[in-house]
Formats: C-alpha cells, sequence, structure tokens
C-alpha cells in the first residue's frame, strides 16, 4: 500500500466559487490562493481557464504568485480547453490540467449521446493531449459515483496508460453512501494493473450530507487525495468540507492518514473565505461554526467544566479558534451561572448563587441567552439584597 500521506486538493476557487453570489474578482482570487498554499494546501485549482477572460487572468496571475503548492486549471475534454488551460498555467512552478469526461451511462447517453466506446477514446485522446503541455495530468470520471465499476476500471486503465498522474473518482450527485463509494476505490485499487502508477483521488458532493464520509471512506480504501473546499462551498449543497476532512484525518490517529495542513489556520482560513465570499457560515458548522465550541446545557456545562474532554474532542486553540463558550440560557445550570459570573469578576458563595439562578431563569425564560449585561445586572440586585 501507498504511502499515508493524503494530499489536499482545495477546489475553493473553482467548486467553490460557482456557487451563485460567491464569484471573486482576480484581486480576491489571489489572496486566497495565497492564503491556501501558506495552510499547506498541496494542489490549488485556480479555476476553469476556458470559462471566461476573468477566470483564464486570475489562474494565469495564481500561477505566477504559487510556489509551493501545485496550481491546477480545469477543462473539459476538449483539444482547445485544455490548450487554454495549459495558456494560463504557463507560468506555474507546478502545473496541473484536470481534464475529463462524464462515464455514467447517465451523462454518456443522456449528456453527450454517445456510447461508452467513443467516451473511452474521449477520455485517452484527453490525457494524451494534455501531456504535450505539463507532466501532472488529473483525469476526472464525471458522475464515477453512478458509473458502472467494471467500465470505470477501463477507463481509468486506459487513462494511466495515457499518462494520468491523478485520476478523480467523483460523486458528482453526492448520490453513493459511504460503504459503495469506498467499495468503488477498493475495487479499482484490485481490479485495475496500472493503479500504482497513479494517485487516486475523491471528489464528494453533499447532496446527502455524505461527502465528508465518503472522502474518509475512499482513502481508506485507497485513496490518497481529497478535493475539497472552505467551508464545503459548492456546487448545490457544496462539496466536501476541507477543514472536517482534515480533523477527521488528525483527530483519527487510529487511521494513521496526515496531511500537510496547518490546523491552527483553518479557523481563520474559514472566516477569511466567508468575509471576502460574503457567505456566511453556518453556526452549527463542524470545526469552524461559531457554536461548535459553545456549550449550553446545563449537563454538558458541569462536565465540561469539570474536566473539557468530557464534551469536547478537539481543543479548539488545534485549530485557531477562539476558547470555548459557555452560553447561558434557559437550559443551563448553576456552575455555568457561577463560572460565567466569576470571569465578570463576582464572587458569590454557592447560597448567593442558588439566589441568583432563579432570578436567571426567569430572565433566560423571556430571553434566548443572557448577557453579560444581564449578569452584571441580576449581580447588582444581589449585592443589595446582601448589603
Ligand atoms: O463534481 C464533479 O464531477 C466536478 C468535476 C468537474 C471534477 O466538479
Ligand atoms: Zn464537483
Amino acid at each position: 500500500m501507498s504511502s499515508n500521506k493524503v494530499d489536499i486538493f482545495d477546489t475553493t476557487l473553482r467548486d467553490g466559487e460557482q456557487v451563485p453570489g460567491c464569484k471573486l474578482n482576480t484581486k480576491e482570487k489571489i489572496e486566497l490562493a495565497l492564503a491556501l498554499e501558506d495552510m499547506g494546501v498541496d494542489i490549488i485549482e485556480a479555476g476553469f481557464p476556458i470559462s471566461s477572460p476573468g477566470d483564464f487572468e486570475s489562474v494565469e496571475k495564481i500561477s505566477k504568485v504559487i510556489t509551493k503548492s501545485s496550481v491546477c486549471g480545469l477543462s473539459r475534454a476538449v483539444q482547445k480547453d485544455i490548450e487554454v488551460a495549459a495558456a494560463a498555467l504557463k507560468h506555474a512552478k507546478r502545473p496541473r490540467i484536470h481534464t475529463g469526461i462524464g462515464t455514467s451511462d447517465i451523462h454518456i447517453k443522456g449528456k453527450f449521446n454517445s456510447t461508452r466506446e467513443e467516451i473511452l477514446e474521449r477520455a485517452i485522446q484527453c490525457v494524451k493531449w494534455a501531456k504535450n503541455f505539463v507532466d501532472d495530468v488529473e483525469f476526472y470520471a464525471e458522475d464515477a459515483g453512478r458509473t458502472d465499476n467494471d467500465y470505470l476500471a477501463k477507463v481509468v486503465e486506459a487513462v494511466i496508460k495515457a499518462g494520468a498522474t491523478v485520476v478523480n473518482i467523483p460523486d458528482t450527485t453526492g448520490y453513493c453512501l459511504p460503504s459503495q463509494y469506498g467499495a468503488k476505490m477498493n475495487y479499482l485499487i484490485n481490479n485495475v494493473p496500472n493503479i500504482d502508477k497513479a494517485i487516486l483521488s475523491c471528489h464528494c458532493h453533499n447532496d446527502l450530507g455524505l461527502a465528508t464520509a465518503n472522502s474518509i471512506e475512499g482513502v481508506i480504501n485507497g485513496a490518497r487525495q481529497i478535493e475539497c473546499t472552505i467551508n464545503g462551498l459548492g456546487e448545490r449543497a457544496g462539496n466536501t468540507s476541507l477543514e472536517e476532512v482534515v480533523m477527521v484525518l488528525k483527530q483519527h490517529k487510529d487511521l494513521s492518514y496526515y496531511t500537510n495542513i496547518n490546523a491552527k489556520k483553518l479557523y481563520p482560513m474559514s472566516r477569511l473565505v466567508s468575509d471576502i465570499m460574503r457567505m456566511p457560515v453556518q453556526p452549527n458548522k463542524a470545526i469552524v461554526g461559531a457554536n461548535a465550541f459553545s456549550h449550553s446545557s446545563g449537563i454538558h456545562q458541569d462536565g465540561f467544566l469539570k474536566s473539557a474532554i468530557t464534551y469536547e474532542i478537539i481543543d479548539p486553540v488545534e485549530v485557531g479558534a477562539d476558547t470555548s463558550k459557555i452560553v447561558l440560557t434557559a437550559r443551563s445550570g448553576r456552575s455555568a451561572l457561577a463560572f460565567r459570573l466569576k470571569n465578570l469578576g463576582y464572587d458569590f458563595n454557592r447560597n448567593d448563587v442558588d439566589a441568583l439562578y432563579e432570578k436567571f431563569l426567569q430572565v433566560a425564560d423571556a430571553k434566548k441567552e443572557v448577557g453579560d449585561e444581564d449578569l452584571h445586572h441580576l449581580a447588582k440586585q444581589q449585592e443589595i439584597v446582601e448589603a
């Protein structure tokens, strides 16, 4: 089996930017590309050069400033697309062309009105054409998730023979179950004779909320690259979220995989993307959501205050987030109230806290969250009673 290093291929600037309202200009794309490189992303998919002059310019300028990561440009299995991608990547230190075609019968018939034989030939030709311009060619078998495994194995073998260095197995529609996606990777590992000459890549969409699970299952079954986006942005329900797969692999030492990502940059990166794309992060988003390290129910707060690991599997500092939060609501308990009061400088004994707690609950029942101002008010009332 190959190494346990998993390459992180970030497609925030391509699949992520396809989200309505998330379009970026060249300056914004360069800023994000530099931050992605700084965070340790191995491959940055910078755009789809033939799609617009603006995207061509972005890929070209990103290619000039990125020195450590590979810079990748997307193309269809069309000669002109590939030539334009190659031109945009001309200045890249590590250029990669990402080319491919739909391989499921649904795509072959519904999109191309073609046959499996013709599509296989086009797949071979596009890789061969791309190899005229760059060494590093990634082939994508679009809708691989719904492609017959036997045919997919033939395509994968043929494109590797044609020179593909990476073969992407996209679950384009987010249809697969983790067990199915894992079994697909396993099938390819065991049925493609030249599989040792290329890296298999996971590219999962989140239509059923399974993108992260599918990508991890893909790696467990032999893939060594994950395609993902910051905050899980992407077409429809989005792509695999970078911060999630990186932290799954980091936390599960039992799996013994690793990535180059500096996890401390995950939270700042998430905020940068959210700000630049003007796309808020849902509060309960794993790893980077505002509530990812907040505790609000009494039982959890009590346990957390005694020992953080009772209710937290990640120290927020590890992902560059603020410290954990104790949020006060009508579901919070006395220990959380005492903790927050102490943080505000009040040193009440147990009886005082008991007395305060009843008044606190009245405020909490009337509001969604009890804030510092409310606490000061309650504490002052208590001090007057005691005086
Ligand atoms: O989802 C997909 O299949 C894609 C390909 C273009 C790689 O984004
Ligand atoms: Zn995609």
